[in-house]
Parts: C-alpha cells; structure tokens; sequence
C-alpha cells in the first residue's frame, strides 16, 4: 500500500518525556501515589514519535500501553525517574509531564508495619528531589528545550508563571486538575501554554482537546520552535 510521505519535522531529535504518578513505597506493601493515568505524556511520546523524534518515556507505574517505536523505562519511585532522566542525557527536548509524588516516607519500612496496642505509626515525610528544577538547572547538558506541567486547582495561570520562574524551564503546560474538570484519569485537558521569552511570559489558551489533540499540538509547537 502507498502512503503519502508523512512530516516529520522532529527527525534526527532527541527528547525525554516523563509520564504518569511515582509510587513512594511506605513498606513492602503499602505506597503513596496519585490520580495521575499518565495518558497525557504518553499521548505526546507518539506525537513525538509520529514527527520522527528518537523518543526515551520514563514512566511511572501505569496502564497504557507501551507506545510503538519509542523506548520506554519503566520507574516505580521519583528517586528511580531521576535517575533514568540523568541516564536519557544529553537530549534535545525534554518535557516532563509525569506527576511525581512530592513527597516520600523519611524510612521506608522493611518489614511490613503492624498494628499495634501502642497506637498508629508516625509517617514522616521527606521532599522527593524536583526532577524537572534539577534537569532545567543543570551547568552542563541542559537541554535546548525544557517543558514542565503545572498541574494546579486554583490560581492557575498565575501559579504557572511563577513556577515557570522557580524551575528554570522554558514553556510550561498549565492545567487545571480540579476534580470537577476530570483531567487526571480523564481523556480530556485543558491547557494554557505559557512561553518564556527573557523576561516576558506568553499565555498561549487554548479551547478543551483530547489528550491525544494536545499532545499534537505541543509537538507541532515544538517542531516550529526547534525545526522553524
Ligand atoms: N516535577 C518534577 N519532580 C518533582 C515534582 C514535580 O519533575 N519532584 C515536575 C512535574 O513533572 C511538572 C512540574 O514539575 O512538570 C510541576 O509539577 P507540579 O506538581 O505542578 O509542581 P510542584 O513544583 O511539585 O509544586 P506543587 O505540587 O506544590 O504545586
Ligand atoms: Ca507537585
């Protein structure tokens, strides 16, 4: 069969995605997570693919698919996504849509905790390290192009602006997750695309899309930027 020629604007590219929730193991067999499906990086490690990208998917646990022609890592933990980022390096674009677990257990339990007559276990929290401030901060091997998410329930555009600021990346896809919208675990997204230029943030909204129609979009936009 004879098909026309596709585009593909992103051949010859290197990008790094990161996909879906981490899971922080409180024990052997209990974790914190989140709401995250992880349908939305994987939705745009195809787009990415699709333009000719060579495409590395760091994914935390979840149930998709692994996408045709893209290589995919499969992570449990943030500490785990990291380290998988820093092995992907040196790339060209990098976008970091997976929602990580901010917070992990201070001391993961080896054996599995037991209820006792003392009362519940306390659980202290430690910060998991920001894979995306890291990654955009970096002396040596930052990529041309870094993507983040800021997944937010209030103050959306203005949260956005000003983690664009705090993690050093240079586009942020703004969405709002309040449970109302159905976004995590949905298969619908609205987004607002905000653009570092200096010191100017552009706010690009766009109307409601399939996860499959953003992800699109986001490349498209990439693909003008990287490959104008
Ligand atoms: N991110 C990351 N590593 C973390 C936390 C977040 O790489 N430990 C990335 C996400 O993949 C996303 C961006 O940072 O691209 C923003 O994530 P978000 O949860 O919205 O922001 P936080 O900085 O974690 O702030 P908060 O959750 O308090 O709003
Ligand atoms: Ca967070």
């Amino acid at each position: 069969l004879l098909r026309p020629p596709q585009p593909r604007p992103l051949a010859g590219k290197r990008m790094l995605i990161t996909a879906g929730p981490t899971h922080e193991p409180i024990d052997p067999v209990r974790y914190i997570a989140n709401r995250s499906s992880g349908k939305q990086g994987f939705a745009i490690a195809a787009a990415a693919h699709a333009a000719g990208a060579d495409v590395t998917l760091i994914s935390g646990p979840v149930e998709l698919d692994d996408p045709l022609g893209v290589t995919v890592k499969h992570v449990e933990s943030a500490r785990d996504m990291l380290r998988q980022v820093e092995a992907t390096l040196p790339v060209d674009i990098a976008i970091f849509a997976a929602a990580v677990a901010d917070w992990r257990v201070a001391s993961e339990g080896e054996q599995k905790l037991k209820k006792t007559a003392a009362g519940m276990p306390p659980l202290q929290l430690v910060e998991n390290p920001d894979i995306l401030a890291t990654i955009s901060h970096r002396k040596d091997g930052r990529p041309p192009l870094v993507i983040g998410f800021a997944a937010e329930t209030e103050h959306l555009i203005e949260n956005a602006k000003t983690k664009i600021a705090r993690k050093g990346c240079d586009w942020i896809v703004a969405n709002d997750v309040s449970p109302a919208t159905g976004v995590m675990g949905g298969d619908r997204n609205t987004v607002h695309l905000l653009t570092r230029h200096g010191e100017n943030i552009e706010v690009d909204s766009w109307p409601v899309m399939t996860k499959e129609e953003v992800a699109v979009e986001l490349i498209a936009h990439v693909a003008k930027t990287v490959s104008p």
